[in-house]
C-alpha cells in the first residue's frame, strides 16, 4: 500500500512518480519538527537495517551514515563522502515492521542514518516543499518491487549495450580507436563498443566533430559497425560560447540558456572554457537541445553518454580568482576534500536561475533534477531520431530519469575500496529504478593494475553495463595493457556466455517492475545470517555473485544459505559442483570466476562471442538444477519489446 503526504506547495512536479497514489492524511512512522528546516524523524530499533539511497557511498545497509542529496562532481570520493551525482531519496527500513520512504523533492535533503549513535533516521531539508511516499508491503523486497511500479518501467538498451565496452579519456583520432579494436581483435577479446570521451570534439564544443582527427566519421562509423562494434560519443551539459556554433547560436537566439540575476545568460567555466547551460527545465529547450543529437545520428551513432550534468562548474563568473586558488590546491592536495572549493561550488549553484512553469526559481531549489531533464531531453528526442533502441547513460541522475537512459557511477578511482563500493551500490540502484548502470571499471582515477582490473571486471561481467574507463594521463588499462591477454581473455569470454542470461534477466526485471540486483536478505528471509552478508548479491532469479575484493587474496570466504551449485568457470570449461549449505572457503584464480545456483534453478549458457552480433540468444544450453528456464527473447534491438516474449526452456 503506498500513500502520499503533501507539504507546503511544491514547485513543480518532479517527474518520478508516474503513477496516481493517493494522498494520506498523517505521514505515519515519523515525527515532524518545523523551523526554518522541515525534520522528519524515526527512531531505529538495534536490528534495523536501511537499504536504498541508490547512488550513495558505504555498504548496502546505510546504517550508520550521512548521505545528502545534492549532486555533486566528487571524483576523490571517501566512505565518508555525502554527496555524489545523483539523488535517489528513497530508502526501506527493515526489521521487525517495514516500511519504505520516497522524499521527492528537487532540492538539497539530507540523510542522518543512526548518525553517531542517535537511534534514529533523520531526514531533514531547508526547502519545506515536497511530497513523502510511505509504502508498506511483506517486506523489503515487496516494497521495493512497489516502488518501481509507480515509478515506471526502466529505460530499455539494445542487445549491443550489454556487450563490453572499452573507454578512456584521452583517445584523440581514428587512428586511436582503431587502435582500441585492432588490439581486441589480435587478442581475441570481445568487444561491442567504444566511448568516445571530449577529444573527438572540435574544442570541446557539443555537437560538432574535429575534422583533423576524424576527416570522414560518417564513413568510420560506418567501417566500425561494419564490424559489429558501435562508437559512442559523449555529450556535456556546458554549451561553449562560441558566436558562429550552431548549437550556442539557437540557444542565444531563442533564449534557452539558465540566466543570473541580471537576467542575462549565466557563465560558468567546464571543459571547453566559457560554457552557459541549457535551461532543461523548459519543455521547448529539452526539445531543441535533444534534436541537436541529430548531427550525430545522422553519422550513424545510436549510442551516447550525458556528462557534466550536475551541472559540473569548474568556477565561475562569480568566482574565478577564488576558485582558481581552491582549485590548484585541489590539484596538489586532492584528498583534502578541500571545503573552500565545495562551498564556492554550492555558492554557484544560488547564483543562476531556471526557468519552471514560466517561473524564474533559483537554481539550487531544483538542482537535483538538472541532470536527469538532460538525460529525458536526449531520450525523448533520440525516439524520434532513430527507429530502434539507442544506448544512453548519464553521470547525474534523479529518480525518474531511470525511465530514459542508465547511469554510470560517476568518477572513481583504482582502489579495492571502489570495488567494494560497485558492488554495494548495484542493488541500491536498481531499488531506485536504475537497472542499467555500472562503475568506472578499473577505477577512472589513479593507478590500476593487473590483478584490481582482473578482479573488477570479474564483478562488472555481471553488471549490465561493463565499461572500462580512465581518466587522460592514468596508468593504461585497457584489456591489453598488462602483457599476457589470456586472463583477460577468460572473463570477457564469460561475459559473453552470459549475456543470454543477464539479457534476459534485466528484460524481465524491467518489465515486471523487479529488480536485477537484490541483498541476499530480499531473497533469504528468514536467515539472520545473510542480512549482513555485503560482498555477495543475488543477481536476477538464478545466480549468487561471490566476487573478490581484497588484494593479494587467493580467494574467499562465501556464505550459502541453502545447498547450492557451485560454478567454476576458467576460459576454458564450466564446471559445476553440488554443495552445501554454510560457509566455504574457496579458491578463485585472476582468470577465474565463480558463482552459484540457487537450488531449484537454472540458467542458459551462450556461445562466447567477438561481440553480441554474432550472437544467437536461442542457442543456450542450461546450468543448475532447476527443470526450466523461462527465456525472454527478442531481437536485440526494436522497441515493441512485451512481456509475451518468453520462451520455455527444459533442462534436459
Ligand atoms: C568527467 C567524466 C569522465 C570523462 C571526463 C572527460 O570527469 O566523468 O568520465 O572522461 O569528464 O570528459
Amino acid at each position: 500500500m503506498i500513500k502520499k503526504y503533501i507539504f507546503g506547495k511544491p514547485l513543480l512536479k518532479t517527474y518520478a512518480v508516474i503513477e496516481e497514489v493517493k494522498a494520506g492524511e498523517k505521514l505515519p512512522y515519523f515525527q515532524i519538527t518545523h523551523d526554518h528546516k522541515i525534520r522528519f524523524t524515526c527512531p531505529l530499533e538495534e536490528k534495523d537495517l536501511v537499504f536504498g539511497l541508490g547512488e550513495n557511498t558505504r555498504g548496502i545497509n546505510k546504517r550508520p551514515g550521512l548521505y545528502i542529496s545534492y549532486n555533486s562532481d566528487n571524483p576523490h570520493h571517501r566512505d565518508n563522502t555525502p554527496s555524489l551525482y545523483a539523488s535517489h531519496n528513497f530508502f526501506v527500513l527493515d526489521g521487525r515492521r517495514h516500511f519504505g520512504a520516497f522524499f521527492d523533492t528537487p532540492s538539497k535533503i539530507k540523510f542522518e542514518i543512526d548518525r553517531n549513535n542517535s537511534g534514529e533516521i533523520k531526514v531533514s531539508t531547508a526547502n519545506q516543499n515536497l511530497e513523502v511516499y510511505i509504502i508498506e508491503g511483506d517486506d523489503s523486497y515487496d516494497i521495493s518491487r512497489q516502488f518501481l511500479k509507480i515509478i515506471g518501467q526502466s529505460f530499455l538498451p539494445p542487445l549491443w549495450a550489454f556487450g563490453f565496452g572499452q573507454s578512456r579519456w584521452g583517445y584523440k583520432d581514428q587512428k586511436d580507436f582503431e587502435t582500441v579494436m585492432e588490439k581486441h581483435r589480435e587478442n581475441d577479446l570481445p568487444l561491442d563498443w567504444i566511448c568516445m570521451d571530449i577529444d573527438y570534439m572540435d574544442r570541446f564544443i557539443d555537437f560538432t566533430i574535429n575534422k583533423q582527427r576524424f576527416p570522414d566519421m560518417q564513413g568510420f562509423v560506418d567501417k566500425t559497425r561494419k564490424r559489429g562494434i558501435h562508437l559512442v560519443p559523449i555529450i556535456d551539459a556546458g554549451v561553449k560560447i562560441e558566436p558562429g556554433d550552431p548549437t550556442y547560436d539557437e540557444g542565444v537566439k531563442n533564449g534557452y540558456f539558465c540566466t543570473n540575476k541580471d537576467g542575462k545568460f549565466f557563465k560558468a567555466a567546464v571543459w571547453p572554457g566559457m560554457t552557459h547551460f541549457p535551461d532543461f527545465f523548459r519543455p521547448e529547450v529539452r526539445q531543441w537541445f535533444g534534436q541537436r543529437y541529430k548531427v550525430l545520428t545522422d553519422l550513424g551513432f545510436e549510442g551516447f553518454w550525458n556528462d557534466m550534468n550536475e551541472p559540473s562548474i569548474f568556477y565561475s563568473e562569480y568566482n574565478k580568482l577564488r576558485s582558481l586558488w581552491h582549485l590548484s590546491l585541489n590539484f596538489y592536495f586532492p584528498h583534502s576534500q578541500d571545503k573552500a572549493v565545495d562551498n564556492d561550488k554550492k555558492h554557484d549553484y544560488h547564483c543562476f536561475f531556471n526557468e519552471v512553469n514560466g517561473q524564474k526559481v533559483k537554481h539550487h531549489l531544483v538542482h537535483n533534477l538538472y541532470g536527469g531533464y538532460m538525460t529525458m531531453a536526449a531520450s525523448e528526442e533520440l525516439q524520434k531520431l532513430l527507429d530502434r533502441r539507442f544506448l544512453l547513460f548519464s553521470r547525474s541522475s534523479y529518480i525518474g530519469a531511470h525511465r530514459y537512459g542508465g547511469i554510470w557511477t560517476g568518477d572513481n578511482e583504482s582502489l579495492w575500496e571502489h570495488l567494494k563500493l560497485n558492488i554495494c551500490q548495484m542493488p541500491g540502484l536498481n531499488m531506485c529504478g536504475f537497472l542499467y548502470s555500472g562503475a568506472d571499471t578499473g577505477g577512472f582515477g589513479g593507478k590500476c593494475d593487473r590483478e584490481l582490473l582482473l578482479r573488477w571486471l570479474a564483478f562488472s561481467a555481471f553488471t549490465p553495463l561493463m565499461r572500462n574507463h580512465a581518466e587522460k594521463g592514468s596508468r593504461r588499462q585497457e584489456c591489453y595493457s598488462f602483457g599476457d591477454t589470456a586472463d583477460f581473455k577468460s572473463i570477457l569470454d564469460f561475459r559473453y556466455h552470459l549475456i543470454p542470461y543477464l539479457y534476459s534477466e534485466f528484460m524481465k526485471a524491467a518489465l515486471n517492475h523487479d529488480l536485477l540486483f537484490k541483498p541476499l536478505s530480499f531473497v533469504f528471509k528468514d536467515d539472520e545470517r545473510v542480512r549482513t552478508i555485503e560482498d555477495q548479491l543475488i543477481v536476477g532469479d538464478s545466480i549468487m555473485v561471490t566476487p573478490v575484493i581484497e588484494k593479494g587474496a587467493t580467494g574467499r570466504k562465501v556464505y550459502l544459505p541453502q545447498p547450492m551449485t557451485e560454478v567454476r568457470y576458467d576460459g576454458k570449461e564450466f564446471r559445476c559442483q553440488k554443495v552445501e549449505k554454510g560457509e566455504r572457503e574457496i579458491k578463485v584464480a585472476l582468470n577465474e570466476i565463480v558463482f552459484y545456483i540457487l537450488k531449484d534453478k537454472c540458467l542458459p549458457i551462450g556461445k562466447a562471442a567477438r561481440n553480441t552480433s554474432e550472437l544467437d540468444l536461442k542457442d543456450v544450453y542450461l546450468l543448475g538444477d532447476g527443470k526450466t528456464y523461462q527465456q525472454y527473447l527478442d531481437d536485440g534491438y526494436s522497441r515493441n519489446v512485451c512481456p509475451e516474449k518468453i520462451r520455455t526452456i527444459n533442462n534436459k
